[in-house]
């Protein structure tokens, strides 16, 4: 039986990767903070089938505990998903040290414990945040890092640390660079899918951050956790080492579509959606206008391909909140 460590598995991907490593067979341990806000264990039910170490991942001797107890017979476990980080772009640019000590401090702590353990395979949450505004789209992986705000420095230098694992200390560590992702048990109130949901489903305007027009890659999170078993196995096998690979649809939708799309489908569902409210000029300051990624590559590797269109997902979506709200 194969043994799992999630460091930020009460989040919100974190939270549906650990029930697709529980549905493949793995023991799962996940480290993340003491009252850490997601609650995914719970969202899930899945809070009596794993472990949970509780603490920081920039705090050495913590992560070393939880690699212990993830692992058997005093080896670490067989993989680590680090998907612990502070993901907010707003409280980044307001301070910027806490975000860089948890998501670039944590990393090479968690790095520096999987070099020691001798994990079989490390995979390490980048972004397509990580690229930073680029005329060049879509994105692919072997375009420059050019990250431009706090969040998107802390993830770009979190993928450079990671990937020089492989060729500087031999450690079989992979990246992913995720699109943006959305569905049901994100709790993340400030995020587009959540809060518009939830307003629609409310009657209550969504409130939103910009006017409507920056384009966005919408992946949804099963096609998310997918990508991560499919990474993780490329790294396991070897052509994934070193390397990042980006995960998304390839198509890009502007924040209005969205908003639509929620509203038209929380109103198949019963609701009674009010106007949204776009409360910006533009794109709100220190966001990219447009981002989509190409996949092609992680395709390529491993046959991964997103299961879920915008529609589809948004249904999901929609549902999960209807069920689960209150
Ligand atoms: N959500 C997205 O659209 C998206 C897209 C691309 C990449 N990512 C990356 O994927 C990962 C997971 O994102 P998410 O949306 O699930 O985020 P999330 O905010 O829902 O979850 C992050 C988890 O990390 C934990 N955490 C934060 N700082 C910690 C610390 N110092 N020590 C221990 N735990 C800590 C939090 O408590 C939380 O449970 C992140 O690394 C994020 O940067 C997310």
């Amino acid at each position: 039986m194969s043994t799992a460590l999630v460091t930020g598995g009460q989040g919100f991907i974190g939270g549906h990767l650990v029930r697709a490593l529980l549905e493949r067979g793995d023991v799962v341990t996940v480290l993340d903070l003491r009252g850490a806000p997601g609650r995914a264990l719970e969202i899930h039910d899945l809070a009596g089938e794993v472990r949970l170490v509780e603490g920081d991942i920039a705090d050495p001797v913590v992560v070393h505990r939880a690699m212990r107890e993830a692992g058997s017979g005093g080896a670490g476990p067989d993989s680590v998903f680090h998907l612990a980080a502070q993901t907010l772009v707003g409280p980044a640019a307001e301070d910027p040290v806490a975000t860089f000590r948890s998501n670039v401090e944590g990393t090479w702590t968690i790095l520096e414990a999987a070099r020691k353990a001798e994990i079989g395979a490390v995979v390490v949450a980048s972004s397509d945040k990580a690229y930073g505004p680029s005329e060049s789209l879509p994105y692919q992986e072997g375009d420059e890092l050019r990250p431009a705000a706090p969040y998107e420095a802390s993830k770009a230098a979190a993928d450079v640390i990671s990937r020089s694992y492989w060729p500087g200390f031999g450690l079989p560590v992979g990246v992913t660079r995720l699109a943006n992702v959305y569905g049901g048990g994100d709790l993340n109130g400030s995020r587009l899918v959540p809060e518009t949901v939830q307003a629609c489903l409310a009657g209550r305007a969504p409130r939103i951050r910009s006017d409507g027009s920056p384009q966005r890659d919408f992946l949804h999170v099963s096609d998310a956790a997918a990508a991560y078993l499919a990474i993780e196995s490329a790294v396991r096998e070897g052509p994934g080492r070193g390397e990042a690979l980006n995960a998304g649809t390839g198509t890009p939708y502007s924040v209005r579509d969205v908003v639509g799309e929620i509203a038209s489908e929380a109103a198949r569902q019963g609701a009674n959606p009010a106007e949204p409210e776009y409360l910006g000029e533009g794109v709100p300051e220190g966001e990219i206008d447009r981002q989509f990624v190409d996949a092609s590559r992680l395709t390529e590797l491993t046959g991964w391909r997103p299961r879920l269109n915008l529609a589809e997902g948004i249904t999901e979506a929609v549902r999960w909140y209807r069920e689960n709200s209150g």
